[in-house]
């Protein structure tokens, strides 16, 4: 059986393309995995360090979790800072990753552009905590989304220096995981590259049909193509990737045959898209209704969680201070 990990941050409400990115593989996983999934509330510090907010973000990225349909009888649940285990992990991985390395990293450069009053070490060692919670299982499988390809690849390569300069053969290399197929990335509705819960592009899991249907009709069009089987621009290819993955082959090849014939109809495309994704996101948002008002299952939830977390996780660092040479007198 092989063993399973992702995380979402607590930064917010969770989106399409988190649940098309990782959330729906994480519930198609857990049947035949050993699995962990947890909410990465430290993580959260780097760029949103709010005590006010804390909380509720992770209540909401729970929520969304257990809606969504992770079984807490079959994954194990938890809250990263319920595991100060991978902490301790996370600092001595530390002394083996480089601030060469480290400062190139694509997320690091792209956050430290976006809040440069903030370029704090935490961002900097992003990669190094990722590691740690994903090694600290020892995972083979690690569900994500493209934009976090790179992470698993230096995951992957302090993995194996650790092996190599302590001369063992302690942590597996994990590898990102889609089922074969490429990793996911789901556009915004505002033509950018990617939609993303800070981007003011997103449509959540827990959005209203109303809200839903008015944003897919503000999303970016044009007056259609002039030329047969053209090529879409991007903010109206970012349409039909939602399209290909929130509705059925026909509707897509429908919409196709329309932009190839120059007979795009754009307030149908809508229409069809926004009623596919209502189509995707009405069960998750009843049971987000019902399961937000039950604190003493989400206490259940995530006390149970990070206690069968921390026996796979204390197995791991006790080896880990072995390796490194630490002993008792
Ligand atoms: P985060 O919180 O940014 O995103 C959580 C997951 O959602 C995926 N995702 C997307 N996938 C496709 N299209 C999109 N537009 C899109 N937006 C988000 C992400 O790829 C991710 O899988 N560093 C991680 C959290 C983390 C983690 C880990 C993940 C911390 N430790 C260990 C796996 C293993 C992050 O920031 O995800």
């Amino acid at each position: 059986m092989d063993i399973v990990l992702s995380g979402i941050r607590s930064t917010g409400k969770l989106h399409l393309g988190n649940y098309y990115g990782a959330l729906r593989n994480f519930i198609r996983m857990q049947e035949e995995n050993r699995c962990y999934f947890f909410i990465a509330d430290i993580h959260s510090l780097t760029t949103h360090p709010d005590p006010k907010m804390l909380h509720e973000n992770v209540k909401n990225v729970l929520v969304d979790y257990l809606a969504a349909g992770i079984d807490p009888e079959k994954s194990v649940i938890y809250v990263q800072s319920d595991l100060p285990e991978t902490v301790e992990l996370y600092l001595y991985l530390n002394m083996h990753a480089y601030l060469g390395e480290l400062s190139k990293t694509s997320s690091f450069k792209e956050k430290a552009r976006k809040q440069p009053e903030n370029v704090n070490a935490g961002l900097l060692t992003y990669p190094t905590l990722m590691a740690a919670d994903i090694l600290i299982h020892r995972a083979d499988k690690v569900p994500v989304g493209k934009d976090q390809e790179q992470h698993l690849e230096m995951t992957r390569r302090f993995a194996r220096r650790f092996n190599h300069f302590y001369g063992v053969e302690y942590f597996k290399e994990p590898v990102a995981y889609n089922f074969g197929e490429e990793l996911v990335k789901i556009p915004g509705l505002d033509g950018s590259g990617k939609m993303g819960k800070s981007e003011g592009n997103a449509i959540y899991l827990g959005e209203s049909p109303k809200e839903i249907e008015k944003k897919v009709k503000r999303a970016l069009t044009d007056s259609g193509p002039t030329e047969p089987n053209s090529v879409k621009p991007d903010y109206i290819e970012n349409l039909f990737i939602l399209l290909r993955v929130v509705s059925t082959p026909e509707v897509v090849q429908h919409y196709e045959m329309q932009w190839n014939t120059c007979a795009i109809r754009y307030g149908d495309l809508k229409k069809q898209l926004a009623e596919d994704i209502i189509k995707v996101t009405t069960p998750i948002r009843e049971r987000i209704q019902e399961i937000e008002k039950d604190d003493a299952y989400l206490r259940k939830v995530t006390l149970e969680g990070a206690e069968r977390a921390r026996e796979s996780a204390r197995k791991t660092i006790e080896g880990v201070r072995e390796i490194v040479g630490f002993k008792p007198f």
